[in-house]
């Protein structure tokens, strides 16, 4: 038979992302090779994502397209893994028929013997227990499986030498628009043990940056004789790990953010000042049908502690416009709480009704597109607008920036995407503030990001080998994060991809900040 090679396209947020290095790593150890180029493929994998209509959509229309060369190439293997998969199950065949196999994000262990069994002209599902009764115990074996894959896999370190690690699986809080509690079933923690492992393997292997990921992360409890694990505990732990730089968590359920946590930020240096906390909607009313469990005020609060106890936080934030019954005054409410908290970056998603969701299954999804489109667009140019206001603070500092790859030009690029003005204020001619322009095609999945990174959480497509890479070649334009996750855009040598430099910041925009080098090896 053919040797395997294998192309794997993942939709959606940091999980999937995190997954399709599992997968990569899983099918790579029975002896597949991974391509760039999904033409010279002969096993095409699609990691989907669930969150909103579009990924989902998006999905289902780059299988369907494959058609005509399915006929072509009868041994070609589709394969549809991840949340979509659990969401839909066996119906999946119906909407895709050329999917071969249908494999749950819990089940990726399986990966090699569904593409067996696909490749032998079998059509095979893995998927995980539905929600039930039974639950989380159900689990215990599938993710037995996949935590040895974790620890012991994913040791392939890219340039930028940033890694995700896993420290939950799953769910609890079912706010009601959601179907991530349906999908990734319920809230797991791992043993800070496999965690902390984890993380010391990837820094043997060169990583310097880890980011802990978790739906609702500060939520994490591992319970063990004598000692009860919070995401603190962890955290100090896993900050422990010789030659790990710089530490990061998302995301932080507002519900679940403790003093003990915010001094974290304070007392554990490796900790970067940064907070990926969704406010979701600044209307208690809005929030109570979310069942997000906090009113605006809370949200606030919870901010206000974090603050004090480390005022260099910088805060962000996700939100959902037109949520069943948001009304204008609640859309005001949205606003004025942005005003107040004056995050460093949001992602702003317009509502798409999901099936299974108790919203979806309540609350008729009755705010006009036209008016999800324009509250879209409001909130993110008040969040652009308060981002570059604040961004202004660091001109004249000198910064730390773990360099990821080469900026691709022209995006960010000072001279030709934004004019700076006297007063140092950017204008951005030709997009409106907070819009990246390399990814302008992707305004009608419904959410756009002022963060820089859209694929922080919901960068629609991407191609697994250049994860954390775009832009292939080195330019003498870098790209590079501060501790607290601010894009820094800056000229320097070849060579510097996943080296921390200091910078100077001269100019500085909604998402970017210019800075010169001054020092390029710490
Ligand atoms: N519609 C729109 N946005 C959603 N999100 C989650 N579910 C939906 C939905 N049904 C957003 C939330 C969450 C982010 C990952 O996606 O803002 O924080
Ligand atoms: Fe979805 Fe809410 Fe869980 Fe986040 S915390 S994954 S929004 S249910």
């Amino acid at each position: 038979m053919e040797p395997l090679r294998v192309h794997i396209t993942a939709y959606g947020c940091q999980m999937n992302r995190l997954d399709a290095t599992l997968a990569d790593d899983l099918l790579r150890a029975a002896g597949a090779r991974v391509v760039d180029d999904p033409a010279s493929a002969n096993v095409l994998v699609f990691l989907t994502c669930s969150v909103r209509a579009h990924a989902e959509d998006r999905a289902f229309s780059n299988i369907g397209a494959l058609a005509e060369r399915k006929t072509r190439e009868p041994g070609l293997v589709i394969g549809l893994v991840g949340c979509t998969a659990q969401q839909y199950g066996p119906e999946v065949w119906q909407r895709a028929p050329l999917v071969d196999f249908i494999c749950a994000p819990g089940r990726l262990a399986d990966l090699s013997d569904l593409v067996r069994e696909a490749r032998a002209g079998r059509r095979s599902i893995a998927l995980d227990p539905a929600r039930g009764k039974e639950e989380p115990e159900a689990f215990g074996e599938s993710d037995a499986r996949l935590d040895a894959v974790e620890v012991r896999g994913r040791h392939r370190v890219g340039r930028s030498r940033q890694a995700f690690v896993r420290a939950m699986r799953g769910c609890d809080m079912f706010c009601s628009y959601c179907v991530v509690p349906n999908v990734r079933g319920p809230e797991r923690s791992r043993s800070p043990a496999a965690v902390a492992e984890e993380v010391q393997r990837l820094v043997d292997r060169g990583v310097r940056e880890v980011t802990l990921l978790g739906q609702a992360i500060n939520r994490y409890r591992f319970d063990q004789p004598g000692r009860a694990w919070d995401l603190a505990d962890l955290l100090e732990k896993v900050a422990g790990t010789p030659g790990l730089a710089r530490l990061r968590f998302i995301t932080s359920h507002p519900k679940a953010m403790t003093a003990r946590l915010a001094s974290a930020f304070r007392d554990v240096p490796l900790l970067c000042p940064h907070l990926h906390m969704p406010a979701q909607s600044g209307s208690d009313a809005v929030l109570e049908r979310m069942n997000r469990g906090y009113t605006a005020a809370e949200y606030a609060q919870r901010v206000a502690m974090v603050r004090e106890a480390a005022p260099q936080v910088a805060v962000a934030s996700d939100f959902i416009v037109g949520f069943p019954g948001e009304t204008g005054e609640d859309f005001e409410a949205t606003l004025d709480l942005v005003r107040r908290m004056r995050f460093a970056s949001g992602f702003v998603f317009k509502y798409s009704p999901r099936p299974g969701t108790r919203a979806a299954r309540r609350y008729p999804d009755d705010v006009p597109q036209k008016e999800k489109v324009r509250r879209h667009r409001e909130l993110l140019d008040l969040l652009g607008e308060i981002a570059a206001q604040d961004n202004q603070a660091f001109i004249g500092r000198e910064m730390t920036v773990l360099v990821e790859g080469p900026a691709p030009r022209p995006w960010l690029n000072a001279r030709a995407g934004q004019t700076c003005r006297p007063n140092g204020a950017v204008a951005l001619p030709a997009n409106p503030p907070g819009f990246v322009p390399k990814n302008r095609d992707y305004s009608g999945a419904g959410q756009s990001a002022i963060s820089g990174r859209r694929g922080d959480r919901n960068l629609p497509a991407i191609a697994l080998r250049s994860l954390g890479e775009a832009g292939a070649t080195a330019g003498p334009q870098w790209r590079g994060r501060t501790p607290c996750h601010r894009l820094v855009v800056f000229d320097g040598p070849a060579g510097l991809a996943g080296e921390e430099v200091r910078v100077r910041v001269e100019r500085a925009g909604p998402i970017t900040l210019f800075a010169t080098l001054f020092q390029s090896t710490i």
